[in-house]
């Protein structure tokens, strides 16, 4: 029997297979229940008891051979498949998943765009500011309610230092350094101490804009917001100013579009009236241009300012504001086809 074992062993040590049948017949040659392995498990019965150790050993010890063996076997078949398989170098390569643009970004920079074709650049400000560039320069008188503890973020108990409440903070800064003409956009993050809710937030974005030259009239403010309503909300979108009060325009105007929703028949969206507003604009004030140091006798200009939420939400009918802080990927991916 021990003769036997041994030569069962050297013949599975020698063992090839060039495929997995080959090494199905091999496994089942050796180690099915009919095999030979096992065949040698049914003769140890006939094995006199003080063998049986010594042979109950060897018998394991092939057995476990033999199964090492059809495992190497097998391994080096699978790795073979594997490095034979064709790799197809003609494979137009997968595409990256690149992330998208946040709504907001979109249409700041549509807005942007849009305003750059008339001749429009961008200037940007700080967001901590003090009170004569949000406020003093723009003539809020002390008393405003804009200063009050309940719209403006003071920081730390020092009044004169604040997160700005609109960019025209901006709109001061360049007036101060920059002689006109003055053809200016300014976008940016704003902050107003409100409760947060579906319609409120304590910070927004807005857009707003400044043309300061000789000779700047109502006219060129109404005409360069008509082109910028039509381009930004479709050539059938019209226009409609109504009076309004900044303390930093003189006149000043809300600026309403035919609901792009409704086509201006009426929908909840605008309140049946067919119309949404849109932004404050008016002629700047004399006073602004003095306190900047602009003549006003020698220059007139315009302003307008915009809120990039209220267009986004005409734009893509977002109907909670706290969606574009929440970063939650399943609303940005929304966004993924636009450009
Ligand atoms: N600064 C104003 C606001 O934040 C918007 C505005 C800008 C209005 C320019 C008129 C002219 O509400």
């Amino acid at each position: 029997m021990k003769e036997k074992i041994k030569q069962l062993a050297n013949e599975i040590s020698a063992l090839k297979a060039s495929d997995i049948e080959e090494l199905e017949a091999i496994r089942i040659k050796y180690l099915s229940k009919k095999g030979e392995v096992s065949n040698l498990f049914n003769e140890f019965r006939n094995v006199p008891n003080e063998e049986k150790k010594e042979m109950g050993q060897l018998l394991n010890q092939l057995k476990e051979t033999a199964q090492e063996k059809i495992n190497t076997l097998k391994d080096a078949l699978s790795s073979n498949a594997a490095g034979t398989q064709k790799e197809d170098l003609t494979r137009t390569a997968e595409a990256l998943k690149l992330g998208t643009r946040h709504p907001l970004s979109l249409v700041r920079n549509e807005i942007i765009h849009i305003f750059s074709k008339i001749g429009f650049a961008v200037a940007e400000g700080p967001e901590i500011e003090d009170d004569w560039h949000v406020f003093g320069a723009l003539n809020f008188p002390p008393e405003h309610p804009a200063r009050d503890m309940q719209d403006t973020f003071f920081i730390e108990k020092n009044p004169d230092i604040l997160l700005r409440t609109h960019t025209s903070s901006v709109q001061v800064r360049v007036m101060e350094k920059q002689k006109p003409p003055i053809r200016l956009l300014f976008p940016g993050r704003v902050y107003r101490n409100e409760a947060i809710s579906y319609r409120a937030h304590c910070f927004f974005h807005q857009v707003e804009g400044l043309y300061i030259d000789k000779d700047v009239s109502f006219a060129d403010l109404r005409q360069a917001l008509l082109y910028f309503a039509k381009e930004m909300f479709g050539a059938e979108t019209e226009i409609r100013l109504r009076p309004s009060y900044f303390p930093f325009t003189e006149p000043s105007a809300e600026m309403d579009i035919s609901c792009n929703i409704c086509g201006g028949k009426g929908c909840p969206f605008c309140k049946h009236t067919g119309w949404v507003e849109i932004l404050g604009c008016g002629m700047v004030d004399p006073n602004v241009l003095k306190n900047c140091g602009i003549d006003p006798d020698e220059y007139s200009g315009y302003a307008f300012g915009m809120g990039v939420e209220r267009i986004t939400n005409l734009k893509y009918q977002v109907k909670d504001l706290r969606l574009f802080s929440e970063n939650d990927v399943r609303f940005l991916e929304e966004f993924e086809a636009v450009l």
